[in-house]
């Protein structure tokens, strides 16, 4: 029989070990051991505690899991009550803060802690001689939920402090968030049993952190970010010294925090936090600025419920609600028919929206939208407003259901749905006029034919005099044919007819992508090319041989196959090739554009609408170059979500780091 005293001992070095292998592996993101290694240690632990029911603390590693089904939760009034925070949405409202504060200390520079703002919620950890006792939500600010039993089922958050770790009570404050990994794979989760989807990470924390059984919570992976630690035995003096503890005391905090002085110091942070907000793991809301100095703090003091030294610089918000007018259809350039809310004009994320997409029947039956209805819109980055979802309880009396046309409203030829393909279609090609404009607007593009200058209005007329039907007869286009149009004068025709004549030397990928087949893109073109060499073996190719290339698959087959069986678009690719286009084949080596001349790049993370090697390739055929590690060199770090230490490194050596749809522009414009 081994003695209590070895029992014990072995206790603590195990609690100690897990606690450490925690945090490298939830915090750090870089575990010491392997997962085999972790479970044999934890159960060692649950076994000797299974074994000696009286040794078993509520700091325990075992512990995080467990406990009855809570009937509600119990109220916790604050210590300290738990503040709100002033907004600032522009720089005057910043100039005015830091004013105002350099006015009440007599001080003409004030330093700042620059923060990102979690969306998430806030909690107040409580930690007596080191052991996390108590974990509340904000509640109303003095009189919170105890949600202690949840909170332990966050593995970053550690159990129990280092024994260095200050005595006493060790309040921590920090907001409960859901990374956005995470949520994607619940949600993922929940469609499988048909469960609750969550609209966003922070409902989806919300509902977790709420959840009365700590089983359910517990199956919810939910991460923690210190941003506040308050001691009466340990006296800190500036709010960056309380960040540097937390790190020391192993609890979460972000790395992203700096000390920065001055308005222009304060933008700066919010600009670069606003580039890189795409690749972060969590969602933020905007920035916080807090006066550093403790002292100075105190001095401030507070109003009402908002402290006088720090504020909340809010990003402008992506969703808005507003009310449908009305729906109608439009037609895509491949026929494809989309629904579109016409909306009341309302503010999203600075941007003023009157349209939002509804994408397509099954979706619009699916959000069970009306014309009529209030909804909530979002706009994210450079993306088209979508309708989210409908405000139920505000639905109009007078709402009308939207049934789809069966006809296209462009040219009324009867519209169409393929087996497995979720859009109505209009199937009348180039017959349709809003296909032929844009048909048109996509062959003259600058990544097809690149006819510089010819642009909608230009476009709209000549189809509407009878000038242009297919893309030939750009080509046949006289200076008097544009003298004869709306806002021509004999230079800008000129112009045009040199451009319409400079665009027919091209290469057989920018010809194939500008003849705007179903399916194929800029780089499918570009295989194409690369594979079959001319425009003849391209038209002559059968099903087989297409799959046969890299990167094409059954359905990018059967669209090209389909296209070239049409009488029509052969006849219309030998009127081109008969008004003397000239198609160059391509060296593989060769960069297509010279956009990215001389850049470095390094991949890293999960990129959502790009495959690593189609991003890579993308760099290559515009001049850029890929390596794999960052280093001072590295122009570029491209980071999807999940990025891990390659994007710690950029952040430290100031490497621009881009998501995905910077990546496109950048290769588009060759800059931001
Ligand atoms: S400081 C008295 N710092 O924002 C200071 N709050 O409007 C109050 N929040 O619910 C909080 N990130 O949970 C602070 N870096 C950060 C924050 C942050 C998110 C939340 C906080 C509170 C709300 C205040």
């Amino acid at each position: 029989m081994e003695n209590l005293d070895t029992i014990k001992a072995r206790i603590t070095e195990l609690k100690k070990k897990i606690t450490e292998y925690n945090y490298n592996y939830y915090v750090l993101d870089d575990p010491k051991i392997t997962d085999a290694e972790f479970d044999i240690l934890f159960n060692e632990l649950r076994d000797i505690e299974n074994n000696n029911n009286n040794l078993i603390t509520p700091d325990s590693p075992t512990q995080r899991v467990g406990g009855e089904s809570n009937k509600a939760f119990k109220q916790v009034t604050h210590k300290r009550p738990m503040l709100s925070l002033g907004n600032a949405f522009d720089e005057d409202d910043l100039i005015a803060f830091d004013k105002r504060i350099k006015d009440e200390l007599g001080i003409n520079q004030i330093a700042y802690s620059a923060e990102p703002k979690f969306d998430g919620l806030a909690v107040n950890l409580r930690f007596v001689d080191g052991v996390l006792d108590l974990a509340a939500t904000r509640g109303d600010g003095n009189v919170g939920e105890d949600v202690t039993h949840n909170i332990k089922t966050i593995k970053s958050i550690p159990l129990k402090l280092s024994d260095k770790a200050p005595k006493g009570v060790l309040e921590v404050r920090g907001e409960v968030v859901m990374l956005k990994k995470d949520f994607f794979k619940l949600n993922e989760k929940q469609k499988k049993i048909n469960e609750k989807i969550f609209s966003n990470p922070r409902n989806a924390a919300a509902g977790s952190l709420r959840q009365l059984d700590p089983a359910i919570a517990a199956s919810r992976p939910l991460s923690f970010y210190a941003y506040s630690i308050h001691c009466d035995s340990h006296k800190l003096d500036s709010q960056l010294d309380g960040l540097d503890l937390l790190k020391k005391l192993m609890i979460p905090t972000t790395n992203l925090t700096k000390e920065v002085s001055g308005v222009s110091g304060l933008i700066n942070f919010y600009e670069d936090i606003s580039k890189t907000r795409d690749t972060l793991p969590f969602d933020i809301d905007g920035v916080v600025y807090k006066v550093n100095s403790l002292n100075l703090q105190d001095e401030l003091g507070f109003v009402s419920r908002a402290p006088r030294w720090a504020i909340a610089h809010k990003f402008p918000a992506e969703e808005a609600t507003t009310q449908i007018e009305d729906i109608d259809v439009q037609v895509g350039r491949t026929g494809s028919i989309t629904p579109v809310a016409r909306l009341k004009p309302v503010e999203v994320a600075g941007v003023i929206v009157t349209n939002a997409t509804l994408h397509n029947e099954d979706e619009m039956q699916r959000k069970n939208i009306h014309i009529g209805d209030f909804v909530v819109v979002r706009r994210a980055g450079d993306v088209v407003p979508e309708v989210v979802r409908v405000v139920k309880e505000k639905r109009p009396k007078s709402s009308r259901i939207f049934s789809m046309p069966s006809n296209c409203p462009e040219c009324a030829s009867k519209l169409q749905k393929l087996e497995g393909d979720a859009v109505l279609r209009c199937e009348a090609g180039l017959e349709c006029p809003a296909q032929r404009k844009q048909g048109i607007m996509h062959f003259s593009s600058r990544k097809a034919m690149d006819i510089d200058g010819l642009g909608g209005k230009i476009i709209d007329q000549l189809i509407n005099k009878g000038l242009v039907k297919h893309f030939s007869d750009l080509y046949n286009l006289k200076l008097e044919n544009l003298l004869a149009l709306d806002r021509f004068a004999e230079k800008s025709a000129m112009n045009l007819v040199d451009a319409i004549n400079k665009s027919k030397i091209t290469t057989l990928a920018k010809f194939v992508y500008a003849l705007g087949i179903r399916n194929v893109g800029e780089s499918t073109a570009l295989d194409l090319a690369k594979h079959l060499g001319s425009i003849d073996s391209i038209i002559n190719s059968n099903e087989e041989e297409l799959l046969s290339i890299h990167d094409i698959g059954p359905t990018v087959a059967d669209s090209i196959v389909n296209y070239f069986s049409e009488e029509g678009n052969i006849i219309e690719i030998q009127n081109l090739l008969g008004n003397g286009l000239i198609l160059e084949s391509i060296d593989n080596e060769v960069a297509v554009t010279s956009e990215l001349q001389g850049l470095i790049f390094v991949l890293t993370g999960t990129l959502t609408s790009l495959r690593r090697d189609e991003a890579k390739e993308m760099i290559m055929r515009h001049g850029g170059k890929v390596v794999a590690s960052v280093s001072k060199k590295t122009d570029y770090l491209v980071a999807g979500s999940d990025a891990g230490s390659k994007l710690d490194k950029a952040q430290s050596l100031k490497v621009t780091v881009i998501g995905e749809e910077e990546l496109v522009k950048l290769v588009n414009k060759g800059s931001l």
